[in-house]
């Protein structure tokens, strides 16, 4: 390998303190402005200390391979060989490879299989800053592991965002690398001034305000995002003017295309990837419509989200940073200066925004034991850890007689699935029971908005459309309805045919799109863990036993006279009156989710049967007996049996046989 560094780099001025640091330190911190040689350097320095097994972490795939590449070619070794990458289902590694791009998904899954990463000799985590779930898993993880492994050499590498932070938990030293950077000119263009229609508008008009010359850097929230921003932009067509799309799907020669030299004039329209993650080189502008893609728990839909939110100020001056690295630079904010102002200074850390029921199954799964002893950087929430434990119980996934923390072979195939621990446990139960694929199309709908759109002002005629894919006892089931009918339009109709149809009958295009996608990547998911999808078609009372398992704190038994259901824990809620059950509620149901608007409504309902809840939920339900007597025409004593699950009687009143009862 050869090892030379590039004198124009920033952190080549800082290479022997760095050594030093690292020769008489566990662990530590290295802080920078992007493009300082933070990614691409500090792995060569390692080797150059002796290190041979080094684990370098990104936070994306694209990153992963990307840097990997670039390490290889400057250190003219095949890439595979002394440096390689490994992401899932792609290993580009073998028995020389020393240093080891992996993201940091992939080295929290390692630790299943090496619990002291003994495999390791260095461990690089790179982008700390961006503070996802794994990244903070590690860090906690690493700060357990360290005094066992006094062996091991930790880099912590941040974006100069909250570093002092990295430097407490692990009383590591801080070594700041000082990027050379030029000023950039901030211009706030928000729609409302400008009068663009949209953001593609906004984009367009932003490009027209920059000089011709210099390439220009957008931010968009996702791949669909940047794939419309092409055809936009490709359609005004700019002289000597060449649109590169940077997303982390795209083929590996298309994100090596960014680093290519060029003529004329390039626009690149990228996803959060180019924020810290990636230095695109010869940035002159940056177009910065202030918004990312942000993953959440919503509360409210009981599911992780992942809606397009405003960015944290920190964020938008790591964008605007993007074009201060070659000369003076212009950042163009589609947004009000008092907007950018409002919002949160930071990005909060992924764990305080996430379902800790999904963190827990993880845990356990990883044998970390109590999360309360757990050296998170910023430890969760007491009620909201209670919480998440009594979901997992509810869902079957922890086993109560091992003192409450043992996964149980349910749990442990959940913590494997991407989705909210409910939706994971329906889908388990759907593959025992025959139905995954129409649990599936179901699930996906749980996971988005509702696409069936009812405006104010024709919530009747909304209403008379969607009545026809209405099923009277079961909302869930008029979701496998509307699949239907859509997949049959698509096929039937032209695209612009298919969007006209879904404005007239009232059902939201882009959320449908997103269904579609959701489905078709849970679908693939299922498969990779040996799930088996199947046909739609199955009977329906599978698809609603299937559907119970993951909702049963959810369940509701209707007072004999009235519309109100009694609900766990002594909840009342009604149905809400967008159901199709709303009309003549039956005697028992379970809903998908219960919202408070004034008072508790269940959205999503069906009929179930007591003993369905009874049977799906034995590891809840309470017994109750009472009058035990002698019969004489069975021959046997007797008694009256009360099945109650969380307070909802079930099964109010049984005569069975009291001898057999332990
Ligand atoms: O990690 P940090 O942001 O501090 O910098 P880096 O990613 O190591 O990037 C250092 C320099 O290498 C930048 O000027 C990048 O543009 C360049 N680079 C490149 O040309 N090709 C890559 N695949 C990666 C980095
Ligand atoms: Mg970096």
């Amino acid at each position: 390998m050869k090892i030379s560094y590039d004198p124009a780099l920033p952190i080549t001025d800082r290479h022997d303190d760095i050594a030093a640091a690292m020769r008489d330190h566990q662990v530590v911190v290295v802080a920078g402005e992007t493009g300082s040689g933070k990614t691409t350097q500090l792995p060569k320095i390692a080797y150059e200390l002796g290190r041979r097994a080094i684990a370098h972490t990104q936070p994306r795939r694209i990153a992963a391979r990307s840097v990997a590449k670039r390490i290889a070619d400057e250190c003219e070794v095949d890439l595979g060989a002394e440096v390689g990458y490994a992401v899932r289902f792609d290993d580009q590694t073998s028995e020389a490879t020393a240093i080891r791009l992996v993201t940091d998904g992939l080295l929290l899954a390692e630790l299943q299989r090496d619990r002291r990463l003994s495999r390791y000799d260095t461990v690089i985590i790179d982008e700390a800053h961006e503070r996802s779930l794994s990244i903070d898993f590690l860090l906690g993880y690493l700060k357990q592991l360290l005094p066992r492994r006094p062996d091991l050499k930790v880099v912590i590498t941040s974006a100069t965002i909250d570093v002092e932070r990295f430097a407490e938990m692990f009383d590591a030293p801080v070594i700041e690398v000082s990027g050379r950077t030029y000023p950039v000119e901030i211009r706030y263009r928000p729609p409302a001034e400008t009068g663009a229609d949209d953001e593609l508008d906004a984009i367009a008009q932003a490009v027209s305000e920059l000089p011709t010359e210099g390439d220009i850097l957008v931010f968009l929230s996702g791949e669909r995002e940047i794939r419309d921003a092409t055809d936009h932009l490709n359609g005004k067509k700019y002289p000597r003017t060449e649109i590169l799309p940077l997303y982390g799907r795209l083929a590996a020669a298309d994100q090596q295309k960014i680093f290519s030299s060029h003529p004329g004039r390039r626009i690149v329209l990228a996803t959060n990837v180019a924020e810290t993650s990636l230095t695109v080189p010869g940035i002159r502008y940056v177009i910065d419509p202030g918004l990312a893609r942000i993953s959440r728990f919503s509360q409210r839909l009981k599911v992780q989200r992942l809606p397009i939110e405003p960015i944290s100020q920190a964020s938008a001056s790591q964008r605007a940073g993007r074009c201060g690295r070659v000369a003076d630079g212009i950042c163009i904010r589609l947004y009000s200066e008092e907007d950018h102002d409002s919002r949160p200074e930071f990005t909060d850390p992924e764990i305080q925004r996430t379902n800790l029921a999904s963190v827990l199954l993880q845990m356990a799964s990883l044998d970390l034991g109590d999360i309360k002893d757990f050296p998170f950087l910023d430890p969760p929430d007491s009620r909201a850890v209670s919480d998440g434990l009594n979901l997992l119980y509810e869902l079957g996934a922890l086993d109560t007689k091992k003192g409450g923390r043992a996964l149980t072979k349910i749990g442990r195939r959940m913590s494997t699935l991407p989705t909210d621990p409910r939706l994971a446990r329906m889908l388990l139960a759907a593959d025992q029971l025959g139905c995954l694929g129409d649990v599936l199309v179901i699930v996906s709908a749980m996971s988005i908005q509702d696409p069936r759109e009812r405006p104010l002002e024709h919530q009747q005629a909304a209403d008379e459309m969607h009545r026809r894919f209405r099923e009277p006892d079961s909302d869930f089931l008029s979701y496998l309805t509307l699949w239907k009918y859509i997949r049959e339009m698509r096929d039937e109709l032209s695209s612009s045919a298919f969007r006209r149809l879904c404005r007239d009958e009232f059902l939201h295009w882009l959320r449908i799109r997103e269904w579609q996608d959701v489905h078709a990547q849970l679908r693939r998911t299922a498969k990779e863990l040996g799930l088996k999808p199947g046909a739609l078609g199955a009977d329906p009372d599978r698809v609603h036993q299937a559907l119970l398992s993951g909702l049963l704190s959810h369940v509701g038994l209707r007072d004999t006279d009235g519309r109100e259901y009694l609900g766990a824990r002594q909840a009342k809620f009604m149905i809400f009156p967008g159901s199709g059950l709303a009309k003549k509620p039956p005697r028992m149901v379970m809903v998908a989710e219960l919202v408070e608007t004034g008072r508790l409504w269940g959205r999503t309902a069906a009929k179930i049967q007591p003993e369905w809840a009874e049977e799906v939920g034995a590891h809840l339900v309470n017994h109750v007996y009472s009058e035990p007597h002698w019969s004489r025409r069975r021959g046997a004593v007797m008694a009256r049996e009360k099945v109650l699950l969380f307070g909802i009687p079930l099964i109010a009143d049984r005569l069975v046989q009291y001898g057999k009862i332990d």
